[in-house]
């Protein structure tokens, strides 16, 4: 029994012990326990790279450490020495994938089997969804990973297969292949490279069967994918990530198509330098609302298009005079400021010096008191990303944090400088989905409106401790290492690789 104080001095806390209430800065979520392989499975040229490169995308801009490991990229990186060591030529033409080429065969089993293990220590030391980018397309070789991956207790493995009926889809594919200076095709006329990847494609037919098609992978995890989103198949589907994976890809679909941002037209509170209130917009961002109709019909012609807003004043206003089907969504809001709601950056640095010196340091994290951080936006908008992946052409007329959190979802650009991409006024970007990360067009209308954007402030140095290497992770070179996760520029996009035009 614990007796009631007396005197309530006894339970008190001296004043100089309470820590200022400053706006908490969340921690990045505990995502320790989720552990997954996902081996691609598929024919080359049915999108196993969009799809794997698609999901790491996702993932990421949810937080979860996340990488690809490809085996071609390491099949380059080890040919030489491996080839050498055997007295053959290094050859990565149709020749090396014919299945009665039994010298090529034992290598690009063992290939697969290195890229696997880097995939395992990785995923051992910390990483969430490792990502085996590739054909798998064997029974005998799936059985391997299955086997292998049923001796770490820790780690569950889901194959994802990507199956292509499409010719168009195919032909697509096929023409990024051998245009996108692939290192394969480095030296290669496009016709040969076409002639030499159709080759490969009916070795690789030989001796295809696909996940669970005489019934005898039943007890696998996996998801097959028809022609991209068109059809999908789940089967022993558990657990929340390997769902959430499940539905992210039913979602999917690769009908070209266009995806506009706009902010607001400029409002009252932009104008006197307040941030979040539900203010009206001001003349000139009546102005931009009105000429916006042309701005759009410019870019979009005749095809349909939708239009997502907050459910701001501001942002339903900017949208009055567009001729297209709309709707309020209230996850689009603007950030949260909590109680620095309606003041200035120069208010808040006078009120609050202290959270505005924390949302300095780690403005992804920090979180106004009362209200939100960047990392609490990214969570209520992952519904709407998975809707605009399911939709078409969609038109968003956003506010400054809800479009950098869009933006960098569509762009793969990371949580630090998420909170300082510049989407100025009075601008519609246009942003292209593409085979390996987004292209970009921005269209500014010639009404001026005050800048809203503040940059980074320098940061103070810190010096960094040594990251302890695991014993596990010495026994990997490290250019093996990078030779299998790095795709080159032509494929993935690591910044998004997006285009400015
Ligand atoms: O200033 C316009 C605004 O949309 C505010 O309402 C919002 O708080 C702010 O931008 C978000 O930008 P930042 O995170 O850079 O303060």
């Amino acid at each position: 029994e614990i007796a009631a104080p007396t005197n309530m001095s006894e339970v008190s806390v001296a004043t100089s012990d309470i820590k200022p209430n400053l706006g908490a800065t969340g921690a990045k979520p505990d995502y320790s326990q989720a552990k997954i392989v996902v081996a691609m499975v598929g024919l080359p040229a049915r999108g196993k790279s969009y799809l794997s490169n698609k999901l790491m995308r996702y993932l990421r801009w949810l937080e979860y450490d996340v990488k690809v490991f490809n085996v071609g990229q390491l099949r380059r990186a080890l040919a030489k020495a491996k080839l050498k060591e055997s007295g053959q030529k290094e050859d990565h033409t149709a020749k090396f994938f014919d299945p009665h080429n039994p010298k090529a065969y034992q290598l690009r089993t063992q290939m697969a089997e290195e890229c696997l293990e880097q995939l395992i220590v990785w995923l051992k030391n910390g990483g969430n969804v490792g990502i085996h980018d590739a054909t798998n397309s064997s029974k005998a070789r799936r059985d391997a990973i299955a086997a292998r991956i049923a001796k770490e207790p820790d780690l569950k493995l889901v194959f994802l297969e990507s199956i292509c009926t499409d010719p168009a889809v195919i032909a697509a594919n096929v023409a990024v292949k051998v245009s996108s200076g692939d290192p394969d095709y480095a030296n290669m006329s496009p016709e040969t490279a076409k002639k030499d990847f159709l080759e490969r494609i009916k070795h690789y037919e030989e001796g295809y069967e696909s996940v669970d098609a005489d019934g005898t992978e039943s007890h696998l995890s996996y998801c097959k994918i028809y022609d991209v989103g068109r059809a999908v198949t789940v089967n022993q589907i558990h657990g929340y990530l390997e769902s959430r994976i499940a539905f992210y890809l039913m979602n999917l679909h690769i009908t070209p198509r266009n995806i506009f941002f706009s902010r607001h037209g400029e409002s009252q509170y932009n104008v006197e330098g307040k941030i979040g209130g539900d203010s009206d917009l001001s003349e000139r961002g009546w102005q931009y609302a009105k000429a916006l109709p042309q701005l759009v019909k410019d870019a979009v012609g005749d095809a349909p298009l939708t239009v997502w807003h907050s459910t701001l004043k501001r942002t339903a206003q900017t949208a009055s005079f567009l001729p297209y089907p709309k709707l309020a969504w209230k996850s689009l809001d603007e950030l949260d400021a909590g109680v620095c709601d309606a003041m200035t950056y120069e208010e808040i640095e006078q009120y609050y010096p202290e959270d505005y010196a924390s949302r300095d340091e780690d403005k992804f994290n920090y979180r106004y008191r009362g209200g939100e951080s960047y990392r609490d936006v990214v969570v209520r908008l992952e519904p709407v990303i998975m809707e605009l992946e399911r939709q078409e052409n969609i038109l968003i007329i956003g506010h400054q944090a809800i479009l950098r959190a869009l933006y960098a979802y569509f762009h793969a650009l990371n949580q630090e400088d998420l909170p300082y991409i510049k989407i100025p006024l009075h601008t519609l970007l246009e942003l292209t989905p593409a085979a390996f990360g987004t292209r970009e067009r921005r269209y500014k209308a010639p009404i001026e409106a005050v800048n809203t954007h503040r940059d980074k402030p320098p940061q103070k140095e810190t010096i960094a401790p040594d990251s302890p290497v695991s014993a596990d992770e010495s026994t990997v070179s490290k250019e093996l290492m990078d030779a299998a996760t790095s795709l080159p520029p032509s494929q993935i996009d690591p910044s998004g690789g997006h285009i400015l035009d």
